[in-house]
């Protein structure tokens, strides 16, 4: 799923490992990666590198964004305060495709320190390139967000 638009991809301290693991295998891939950050080890607060990507995508600067921390989790929940945000994090491929068709998901959020390199690039694949499946799933999601709050509105 290469293409022009830019893929926001941050992490705090504890992710930066996995973080540029992905980096380097999704630009192999053919894909234009954005770091936002962070880009050393000292420690660094999630919901800061949270916020970078979370906007990236609310403004609709790009359709997807992945974000990385220990386990995901802070990343997801201070993702997810942003409106038009739905971040989940992926343990797994499975996760992913289904995030991904009944969620519509548009941030992958994963743990450096709870799952390897090959499962979370596997994850990241299936988050990329599966589509939203609408239908009841749009009735749902809908009922996510206030109107407005949609990405690019
Ligand atoms: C940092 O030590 C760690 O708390 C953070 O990366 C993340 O796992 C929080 O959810």
């Amino acid at each position: 799923m290469a293409g022009a638009i830019a893929l926001p991809l941050a992490s705090d301290h504890a992710g930066l490992p996995l973080k540029l693991a992905l980096k380097a295998a999704l630009e192999a891939e053919g894909h234009t990666v954005a770091d936002l950050g962070t880009h050393g080890p000292d420690s660094v607060d999630y919901p800061d590198f949270a916020a970078k990507v979370a906007e990236a995508v609310a403004a609709g600067a790009a359709p997807f964004g992945i974000l990385v921390c220990g386990t995901g989790i802070g990343m997801a929940i201070a993702a997810n305060r942003h409106p038009g945000i739905r971040a989940a994090v992926l343990h797994d491929s499975t996760e992913a495709r289904l995030t991904r068709g009944h969620n519509d998901a548009n941030i992958a959020c994963l743990g450096a320190r709870t799952i390897g390199v090959e499962t979370a690039l596997d994850a990241v694949r299936a988050f990329l390139s599966t589509p939203f499946e609408g239908g009841r799933h749009q009735r749902r999601v809908d009922k996510l967000s206030p109107p407005g709050a949609k990405p690019g509105a």
